[in-house]
């Protein structure tokens, strides 16, 4: 039987757009999320975050859904347009308000918060006034909105993440345009990175100074194992450069100072303005990294050649969820081994893992998702696997508690560990969501 430590964090994560709806009410701002829904062909559906889980309203029913399940940890995300509804300047003391009563009803709970700052829903006159994150001027917006947070709740709050997965805010954001705001310009996406990373370095001493010495600072990323196709030099230098855009190029500036030379030749003229100092900023110690996983890619070099023949290969006879993506426990122990031996990181929270799959209310009521218990028991045990071998992993987060909007998908991917049924917002705990319980009451840790 494998076992987890005996204070290992079992914890649940969501994110503020894709669960609390009431988004035009009591002064919150506009989003570019808002005005990205808004746009026919951006969500599927043409859904948006204006309902989603109604978590606004029906928090504590939330709350009580976590204590039933025994979690110790929630991962939750403030919405800035609702602290700032124009990103900056005039304070909305509403939305103080409500995440101060979240951040009371979990403590009552006996619920340890994990508040991330950005996850990906940037005020929209940002956006408008000054080019959002192509601009500096929003990595000291993002700071100043990093102090008055933690002012308020950094007498309770004990743990921040600063940014969610910065690889795709910037990359699907500003280069694909599959997510908000839906730019396609692939300059302007090197230098969107570079500015996330700003506003990340410059709110860290922020939030350590408002919250007190017991503060754990971090920064969550999307974090994929590459592996090569094939032995070839061309497929290895394929996973190398690919490994080099999604991971290393976050990964690097945070935790070395630098990032990484082979993408700064490879970018020539397209890697993003910098200023003197910038380095030392982003670079400031963390006391731990959020590690975001969910699947591993395969990597070819095609016939484009480098880079724009860089292509990931589906692996026959895989499983896949919902998403298309592959189902690979083995894959979340070899990313954290490798982070562990290639960057000195004091502590590692997986802040994010899970699956999307087609679940229905069976005839009994009830919510069976035996695809997701096995996914979660066997990443799970890669988890428990890299704690055995050194890896100083102190959490798990599932994602999702509940079901919500899943970006540019709307409604149509369901990850939770309860079920929504979005017309009448009846929360129903999956089979999942049990065997979590069970999993996290055997604990220290019997999977
Ligand atoms: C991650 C996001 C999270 C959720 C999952 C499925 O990239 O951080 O909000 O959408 O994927």
């Amino acid at each position: 039987m494998a076992q987890f430590p005996e204070n290992f964090l079992w914890g649940v994560a969501t994110a503020s757009y894709q669960i609390e709806g009431a988004a035009t009410e009591d002064g919150r701002g506009e989003s570019i999320w808002d005005r990205f829904c808004a746009t026919p062909g951006n969500v599927l559906n043409g859904d948006s975050g204006l309902v989603a889980c109604d978590h606004y309203h029906r928090y504590r029913e939330d709350v009580a859904l976590m204590r039933e399940l025994g979690v110790k940890a929630y991962r939750f995300s403030i919405a800035w347009p609702r602290i700032l509804p124009d990103g900056r300047g005039q304070v909305n003391p509403a939305g103080l308000d409500f995440y101060d009563r979240l951040v009371d009803a979990l403590l009552d709970a006996g619920i340890e918060p994990f508040v991330t700052l950005y996850h990906w829903d940037l005020p929209q006159a940002l956006q408008d006034e000054i080019g959002g994150w192509g601009s500096r001027e929003t990595s000291n917006a993002f700071a100043n909105y990093a102090d008055i947070v933690s002012r308020r709740l950094g007498n309770r709050v004990q743990n921040w993440i600063t940014l969610n997965e910065p690889y795709v805010s910037t990359f699907m954001g500003h280069e694909t345009g599959r997510m908000a705001p839906g730019l396609k310009d692939p300059r302007l996406a090197w230098q969107v990175s570079h500015h996330l990373l700003l506003g990340h370095g410059l709110a860290v001493p922020i939030l350590r100074a408002n919250s007190g010495p017991q503060a754990r600072v971090g920064i969550t990323l999307s974090l994929t194992p590459m592996y090569a196709a094939t032995a070839s030099a061309e497929d290895q230098l394929a996973a190398q450069l690919r490994d080099g855009k999604v991971n290393r190029w976050f990964l690097d500036p945070v935790f070395k100072g630098s990032y990484p030379s082979d993408l700064l030749t490879l970018l020539g003229d397209m890697a993003p303005k910098t200023e003197a100092g910038d380095a030392g900023i982003i670079a400031v110690p963390l006391d731990f990294l959020g590690v975001n996983n969910y699947y591993r890619a395969i990597i070819s070099q095609g016939p484009g050649g480098i880079p724009d023949g860089i292509m990931q290969i589906r692996p026959e006879g895989a499983e896949f969820t919902e998403m298309g993506w592959e189902v690979y426990p083995r894959g979340l122990y070899d990313l954290l081994t490798r982070l562990h031996q290639d960057y000195s990181i004091p502590q590692y929270f997986i802040t994010e893992n899970g699956a999307a799959f087609n679940d229905t209310v069976s005839e009994d009521g009830h919510v069976h998702d035996p695809r997701r218990v096995q996914y979660l028991h066997d990443y799970l045990l890669q988890a428990q696997a890299a704690i055995a071998g050194g890896v100083p992993l102190a959490g798990y987060f599932a994602w999702s508690l509940m079901d919500n909007f899943e970006w540019a998908f709307g409604y149509t991917k369901r990850f939770g560990i309860v079920y929504i049924d979005y017309p009448t917002q009846r929360r129903i705990i999956k089979d999942s969501g049990y065997g979590y319980r069970d999993t996290i009451a055997a604990n220290g840790g019997n999977l």
